[in-house]
């Protein structure tokens, strides 16, 4: 009775926990913390899909128990959308699915389609329920580390040919949260051949997969000859129209792994709110200028945020995708590890971030910042780290001396 639940003994409390409770208490001291946290939109959402959502909220049917596979509306939209955005055609009735957000979906299907023991290729550093939501299911991770796109599919080889049993599925997710690292068709074709091979599911996330900034849109593994014999993919409406709150996401492709979440779904919920379903169908439908002014947005605050770190110092790589800059640590704290740089940061300088250790240990020599707050606090926060760094270098450790005294 006294130990810990088995399952909860795998489920380590959020590091991010440690500074949100940092930054909560220098809140209720008064400060003012500029606050690059946690990826939480924080622009509004385009006001026709909320009058969408309030003239069907009237509807006395409205309130009734809804689909739990998502309206059929809403099903055809996101069959739409694929179709225009990707050259994607999906069958709505047995290649979509919506989900509470991609993350609900993400678990679900990870319950749906694991054994004890199942071994599952997860990239580190990554989006936590990548990793979690396999163990959750009782699968054994392995943790592929991806620095760069080009390294994640070296590694999976060779963790694949490592692995007893070899694994069941592999997660990729690109526009990636938290290296903001895009790839192009060719790592998916790549993908595809590995798993293929290997007798693998694919589960690919592309929450961000309408945050870009380089003109480029990033493309889907669906888009890859035969993909969907073997891959489903995640998406979003959280991020691409500022809806973080009503939990709408989506899941497309092999019609076997989403009939599974259908079924697993079926038993626990009923959809989301219809007429939350119907303002998501109208978001996908209407006009798309929404979306454009949204990624424009994060792109002049990642511009802004990439200037000013420049001018404290602090030279980071410019984000081509999300919302998120992935910052090396600067040389000089480099030895402390990302959660004590984020406390020192926040205590020091007023700023808060993520600690890359929060998304794997190979994140570990980063802190994220999410591209939530404007751009003039941006800069504000730009000129407290440049006072910070100038003031709380650590003194460079002392070489030590080959000569003896
Ligand atoms: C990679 C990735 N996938 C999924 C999600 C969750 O999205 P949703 O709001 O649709 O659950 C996030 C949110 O931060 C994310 O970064």
């Amino acid at each position: 009775m006294d130990s810990e639940f088995h399952k909860i003994r795998r489920l380590p409390p959020y590091v991010f926990e440690e500074v949100n409770r940092l930054k909560a208490k220098a809140r209720a001291a008064g400060e003012d913390i500029i606050d690059f946290g946690m990826g939480n939109p924080d622009m509004p959402t385009p006001k026709h899909i909320i009058d969408k959502l309030i003239e069907t909220a009237r509807d006395p049917r409205a309130n009734r128990y809804s689909a739990s596979r998502g309206i059929a509306g809403l099903r055809k939209a996101l069959a739409g959308y694929y179709a225009r955005r990707f050259g994607v055609k999906l069958d709505p009735d047995k290649e979509v699915i919506s989900t509470l957000g991609s993350k609900e979906g993400f678990a679900n299907l990870a319950q749906a389609i694991t054994a004890p023991g199942d071994v599952i290729l997860v990239p580190n550093p990554a989006y936590p329920i990548h990793a979690y939501g396999f163990i959750m299911a009782g699968a054994v991770i392995r943790h592929v580390p991806s620095g760069s796109p080009e390294e994640f599919l070296r590694r999976i080889d060779q963790s694949a040919r490592h692995s007893v049993p070899a694994p069941s599925a592999v997660v990729v997710s690109y526009p990636s949260n938290p290296t903001a690292q895009t790839v192009e068709l060719d790592f998916y074709k790549e993908v595809v051949a590995f798993a293929r091979k290997w007798g693998m599911w694919v589960l690919s996330d592309v929450a961000y997969s309408e945050l870009y900034f380089d003109g480029k849109p990033p493309p889907s593994i669906l888009q890859v000859e035969g993909a969907r014999e073997l891959a489903i993919e995640f998406g979003s409406l959280s991020k691409t129209y500022a809806m973080p709150g009503w939990r709408v996401g989506y899941a497309v492709g092999n019609a076997r792994l989403v009939g599974a979440l259908a079924r697993i779904k079926s038993y626990l919920d009923y959809g989301a709110f219809t007429p939350i379903q119907v303002a998501a169908t109208a978001a996908l439908n209407g006009p798309q200028d929404c979306v454009a002014d949204i990624r424009n947005i994060y792109k002049s605050r990642r511009d802004v945020l990439v200037d000013s770190l420049a001018r404290a110092g602090w030279n980071i790589p410019s984000p081509p995708a999300t919302m998120f800059a992935w910052a090396p640590l600067p040389e000089a704290f480099r030895e402390m590890g990302s959660l004590a740089f984020s406390k020192l940061l926040l205590e020091k300088a007023g700023v808060a971030v993520s600690p890359g250790i929060g998304f794997g240990e190979y994140g570990d020599g980063h802190v994220r910042f999410a591209l939530v707050e404007n751009e003039q606090r941006t800069r504000q926060a730009g000129r407290a780290i440049k006072k910070f760094l100038a003031s709380e270098a650590p003194a460079p450790a002392q070489k030590p001396s080959l000569v003896r005294a």
